[in-house]
């Protein structure tokens, strides 16, 4: 199954939600791929009705490293199961280089979010620095294995193979860069897991917009993709739901 996810990130409100809504009300749903949606945590009962009644997953973009307890603001994993949402977004490369999100932080959260039955989607990459030294192969093996230490339920994991330097910058690394860094993804997942690794779904995220989609899609190993500025504008991210058939 291929997955197109939206991760709304901070950048949407009331309004911004019912325009998105609207549009995806008027339009035929698509049965190849499974869309979802990670909003900010306080528009997840907003959102939920309609993209159920399409059969979209509702995501979380952050969860707690702890189970319950005295800690301020934070949200934990059963609270999100409790409201319904289907699977949350980890380890992704705005929360580790803003908010210290470290390697072991990340596996906790996973962790976490397996005990409630919730997807964990991690998020990978390397930076552009770590790029132009050829040592993506390597940041991405390190951030995999200790990300996924002790982590046995493969079979529900969603991974995002993100470039730093891609996000949120319009550019979009190349086919090539995709496909090699994708395929190191699957080849290192194969040495840890085995047969079983071949249930994981790995995605590519990093600029993707409607008129890039296509090219990224046609890549055979590349399960879906995690859209962040495109996936703002209902129209956009069926644009690119669209050219993923
Ligand atoms: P972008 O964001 O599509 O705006 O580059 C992707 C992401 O951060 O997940």
């Amino acid at each position: 199954m291929k997955y197109i996810i939206a991760n709304w990130k901070m950048s949407i409100d009331d309004a911004k939600i019912d325009k998105f809504l609207n549009t995806l009300k008027t339009q035929v749903s698509s049965k190849n791929v499974v869309c979802g949606v990670a909003t900010p945590f306080v528009y997840i009962n907003k959102v939920l009705p309609t993209l159920s009644q399409y059969h979209w997953l509702v995501g979380a973009q952050n969860v707690s490293f702890a189970e319950s307890g005295a800690y301020t603001g934070e949200i934990s994993a059963k609270m999100l199961r409790e409201q319904g949402v289907n699977f949350c977004i980890v380890g992704h490369s705005e929360r580790r280089v803003m908010f210290g999100e470290t390697d072991e932080i990340v596996n906790t959260k996973i962790q976490r979010l397996l005990e409630q039955n919730l997807t964990p989607l991690l998020c990978i990459g390397e930076t552009l620095e770590q790029h132009e030294q050829n040592k993506t192969n390597l940041v991405l093996k390190k951030q995999l294995q200790s990300d996924l230490a002790d982590i046995k339920y493969v079979d529900k994991l969603i991974i995002a193979y993100e470039p730093v330097w891609a996000i949120g910058t319009g550019k979009s690394a190349s086919t090539k860069d995709i496909q090699q860094n994708i395929l190191f993804i699957k080849q290192t997942l194969g040495k840890m897991y085995g047969d079983k690794s071949q249930d994981i779904t790995v995605l590519y995220g990093g600029s993707v917009n409607p008129k890039n989609a296509q090219s990224i899609f046609l890549l055979n190993c590349v399960d879906g993709a995690l859209v962040g500025g495109a996936s703002l504008d209902c129209q956009k991210f069926l644009d690119i739901v669209h050219s993923m058939q």
